[in-house]
């Protein structure tokens, strides 16, 4: 008889092997909350006139078959359970009926911070082919940086420039993200008050700085990002432009320097090479008298202190930027060493709501 049997007894290895189909399986739940967005199940929901929805009438707004009503069921039984929808009685009747939760708010097309855009694009191929080559590229001899180049010959920031679409979708999906942070822009108010100018560095198409522009408008902010993704920037206002550039030859001067999930796309050395031109950037400004801040707002890892929960979105965010770009998540002392390593001596972490971290760096 197997050993393992004898230590752990029928129960607990079943309770394993539930274990273990659920992790095999994680994949299903990512893909049906993607059918669910792709069908716009949330708007249909939200466009209900406020009212909870029957699977008929559900079946009826999404205008396929009837036949595929009991395939709708199964995927909204899913998604039910794992939180994006909830079933409630209609009143007149005991007919059952969905409706929204917090996490299927966040995914309306009238919701300004509507991150349906980020589902749409972590789902893409392009995304989504590079974990094939994983093991594969554990297993070759290195030069190949990253899982993404093994699975399309390019490194990410290459692939969005030789293909447009992908790098639109890709700069949405960034946009929606940033959208929320005008949840705590205020509450950051201390942090920008004061400052003249604010370059945001891979600042993509400048959602952040727009919300910031509009909070502050005298703080001149300033969005430089690879010429391609600059290429098709909004309008300039009177306090917002934008800037195509490459952030390891030249950042422009600045009072401050803001980079929203930028360093976790990158590896130590990287980072600190970016550092020390914002070191420059602050010298070469003849009004501050070589003060200057980085105003960092990315991700720190904190197993002790999160739930677990959010330390597996962190773990997640992690691998993705091992598997897609040569970035990792930091822990603090790792976020240090950088700073250190770069010439900056001081810093602050302030927690904001959710993964990010608001980290502010001076010399
Ligand atoms: C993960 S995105 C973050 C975008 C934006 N800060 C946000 O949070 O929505 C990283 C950004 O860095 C930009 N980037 C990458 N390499 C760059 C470089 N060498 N110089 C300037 N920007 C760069 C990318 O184009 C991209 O917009």
């Amino acid at each position: 008889m197997d050993s393992n049997r004898h230590e752990l007894g029928a129960r607990e290895l079943f309770q394993a092997q539930s274990h273990l189909y659920k992790h095999i399986f994680n994949y299903i739940s990512s893909m049906s909350l993607k059918c669910a967005v792709e069908l716009g199940i949330p708007d249909i929901l939200h466009n209900h006139g406020g009212q909870p929805i029957t699977l008929p009438e559900l079946v009826s707004a999404l205008k396929i078959q009837p036949t595929k009503a009991g395939s709708i069921y199964r995927l909204m039984r899913l998604l039910v359970h794992s939180g994006f929808f909830c079933v409630t009685k209609k009143s007149t009747h005991d007919e059952e009926a969905y409706c929204l939760t917090p996490s299927s708010r966040l995914l309306l097309k009238d919701n300004s911070n509507c991150l349906s855009a980020f589902v749409l694009a972590m789902h893409d191929p392009a995304f989504s082919t590079p974990w094939q080559s994983l093991a594969g590229w554990f297993r070759e001899d290195g030069h190949i940086t990253t899982p993404f180049e093994s699975a399309h010959g390019l490194n990410f920031w290459d692939y969005g420039k030789q293909n447009p679409e992908f790098n639109t979708l890709f700069s949405q999906a960034m946009a929606s993200d940033s959208q929320m942070a005008n949840l705590v822009v205020k509450d950051c108010k201390p942090i920008f008050e004061g400052l003249n100018s604010l370059v945001d560095v891979g600042g993509g198409t400048g959602s952040f700085s727009r919300i910031l522009s509009e909070e502050f408008p005298s703080m001149k902010c300033t969005v430089f990002d690879l010429p391609h993704v600059v290429a098709n920037s909004p309008d300039h206002t009177n306090n917002l432009n934008f800037i195509g550039g490459d952030m390891f030859q030249h950042i422009p001067p600045a009072d401050a320097f803001l980079f929203k999930l930028v360093f976790h796309a990158y590896g130590d050395e990287d980072c600190v090479k970016i550092l020390k031109k914002c070191r420059e950037a602050i010298s070469s400004k003849s009004d501050n008298h070589g003060e200057g801040k980085v105003i960092i707002i990315d991700i720190v890892i904190n197993e002790k202190e999160d739930e677990h929960e959010l330390t597996e979105a962190k773990l997640f965010f992690d691998m993705l930027m091992m598997v897609v770009v040569t970035g990792r998540e930091r822990n603090e002392k790792e976020w240090q060493n950088i700073f250190l390593e770069a010439g900056f001596n001081h810093y602050k972490i302030t927690p904001l709501f959710g993964l990010r971290s608001l980290i502010e760096v001076s010399p």
